[in-house]
């Protein structure tokens, strides 16, 4: 008798010990979890995040070296970390470090913008010709049905590549094709602006240029290779980033940006800044 209540004490005993043991770890483990406000006094220097963000250009020039493949891996390694809605993560890269191929898409891209200038830009065409009159009609129809596609910047930027005056890939050693998974949740289109800006930031922070390439849609065009290059449903082509070591000190020409309005409400008050 008096061994059976012995046992039942120990049991006990361990049991609360146990029980013990678990209040301990939960507390320490909410404790762990209790963010920390980190607090920035006004005018503090910029962090590492913040400088690469304001250093950051766009490079149209590169040098010959190709960036070691770890380099590269390590970038779109801050592109598989960025937020997604629902998080379905909707994108997947081509990494393209072969001269030859870059060269296919540059060519494809030129022979594209030849195409489009000769379509679309009227002023090849003396006054008063017919020709000029016909191409001017049906530039202003396809400026009113897609106004961001014809918007003089890119329509400037088409010429030029036509003429060979600018590089779509600015020759650059390495050129990362985003992908878009159109299955993803929301709109897929605004988490490529984001894995893009991640990784974009994340070359920027070990010394790598890059250039965002709009023009490389061009290539959707071309299913050949579209298919050499292993884009396929449910995957499209989005955007490109060029990617190699900048040649000169870029962060010295800064673009300038506008000050915004921002609309400030708080305390049941608005107000207007700039
Ligand atoms: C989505 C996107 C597409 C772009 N496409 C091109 C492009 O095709 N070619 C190019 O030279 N620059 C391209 N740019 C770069 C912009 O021209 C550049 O970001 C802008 O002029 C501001 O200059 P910064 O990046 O040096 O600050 C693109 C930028 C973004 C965000």
């Amino acid at each position: 008798m008096n061994e059976t209540l012995e046992l039942e004490d120990q049991e006990d005993l361990e049991a609360l010990e146990c029980e013990l043991e678990a209040r301990e770890t939960l507390a320490e483990r909410t404790a762990r979890r209790r963010a920390v406000i980190q607090e920035v006094e006004p005018g503090a220097d910029w962090n590492d995040v913040e400088h690469a963000i304001l250093t950051r250009r766009s490079i149209r020039k590169f040098k010959g070296r190709q960036p070691p493949a770890h380099m590269i891996r390590r970038i779109l390694e801050m592109g598989r970390f960025a937020p997604s809605q629902g998080n379905c993560q909707p994108w997947s890269f081509v990494v393209v470090r072969d001269k030859a191929m870059i060269a296919e898409m540059e060519q494809h891209c030129v022979a594209v913008c030849k195409g489009m200038t000769a379509g679309v830009d009227y002023t090849n065409y003396p006054p008063g010709s017919e020709q000029r009159a016909a191409i001017q009609a049906n530039t202003e129809q396809m400026a009113r049905a897609a106004p961001n596609s014809f918007h003089p910047v890119p329509m400037t930027a088409i010429k030029s590549i036509a003429n060979g005056r600018f590089a779509v890939f600015h020759k650059a050693p390495t050129v990362i094709l985003i992908l878009m998974d159109k299955r993803g949740v929301g709109v897929p289109e605004i988490d490529i602006g984001v894995v893009g800006t991640n990784i974009v930031l994340g070359a920027q922070s070990i010394g790598l240029g890059t250039c965002w390439i709009g023009f490389s849609r061009l290539l959707s065009s071309n299913a050949e290779l579209m298919e050499k290059l292993g884009v396929a449903p449910p995957f499209e082509l989005a955007e490109a980033i060029c990617v190699g070591y900048p040649i000169g000190n870029p962060t010295q020409q800064t673009v300038s940006r506008q000050t915004h309005q921002i609309v400030w409400w708080e305390g049941g008050e608005r107000q207007d800044l700039y």
